[in-house]
């Protein structure tokens, strides 16, 4: 399938999700090892990512986040990260990268944080559970390394509040009963975006999650061109197919390859 249309001048919006850190090792979301034992309780992880479980066990949310913050500090960007790097300097002004994980890579990679939206966080910051101020803070070094199933010290729990008003400070993350904004995770902006778009390169993502989703809709009734790149069919491939786009099945490292190679040559 041609991607000639991808070096036609104007924004290009590549639109990533958990497949393009698979290649650094990064376990999905959704797998076995996202489990958390509380007690005698196994915890699913769309039961822990809530407001809902951060109210009734900060000291508990907080350690699975700190948990998976290590296991992604760890983690190397991969060549799928390095392409997107590689396309921001191609393009420019008329890049930008929306990102459904949290775990910085793209940013660790390389990308500029101005062209970066992190549409559900970024697992590196906190911030007051109380929302006293917009603002989030970075953990820094602090709390690593940590182990699966470790417990919070007293003096680390002391640590995890609100700069300025002491209460609990939270992860900077998008929770499964929260919904978007633009303040915290550009979704006015994302939206805006996609109606401008000329291409929309969606990248590892099952498209399970709705901002992300309509943006493809968005994309796709401008007219915009649709690439997806994933092993496995999901709601992106279906639309790019629908709408003569390109469905690349094959991983983030090789697929961003292609990419940005079309990028440059047509
Ligand atoms: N290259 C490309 N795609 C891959 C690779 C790979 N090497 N490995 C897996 N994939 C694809 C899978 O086929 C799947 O479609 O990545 C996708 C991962 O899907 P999810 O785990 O659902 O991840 P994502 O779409 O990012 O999830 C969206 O839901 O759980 C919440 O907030 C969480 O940001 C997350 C959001």
């Amino acid at each position: 399938m041609s991607l000639q249309r991808l070096a036609m001048p104007g924004l290009r919006i590549f639109l990533t999700g958990a497949g393009v850190s698979a290649e650094s090792g990064i376990p999905t979301f959704r797998g076995a090892e996202g489990y958390w034992t509380v007690g005698a309780r196994e915890y699913h992880p769309q039961e822990l990512a809530t407001h809902y479980a951060f109210t009734q066990m900060p000291e508990e949310v907080w350690a699975w986040y700190l948990y998976r913050r290590a296991v992604c500090r760890a983690a190397p960007p991969n060549a799928g990260h390095l392409a997107l790097v590689e396309a921001e300097r191609l393009l420019g002004e008329q890049f930008l990268l929306v990102t459904q994980n949290v775990d910085g890579l793209h940013l660790r990679a390389g990308n500029s944080r101005e062209r970066t939206f992190e549409v559900h966080g970024n697992i590196d910051y906190y911030r007051c559970s109380e929302n006293c101020v917009a603002e989030h803070f970075a953990l820094g070094e602090g709390f690593l390394p940590f182990a699966k199933d470790q417990k919070l010290s007293a003096e680390q729990q002391a640590l995890l509040r609100c700069p300025r008003c002491q209460a609990w400070a939270r992860p900077h993350v998008l929770w499964f009963d929260e919904c978007y904004n633009e303040e915290f995770y550009r979704y006015d902006s994302s939206r805006t975006a996609a109606a401008r778009a000329v291409a929309l390169i969606s990248v590892g993502t099952s498209g399970a999650t709705n901002l992300p989703v309509q943006m493809g809709y968005i994309a796709a009734q401008r007219g915009a061109f649709l690439v997806d790149v994933n092993p496995e069919q999901n709601p992106f491939s279906q639309l790019a197919q629908q709408q003569g786009g390109s469905w690349l099945r094959e991983s983030a490292s090789t697929g961003l390859g292609k990419v940005v190679k079309a990028m440059q040559h047509g």
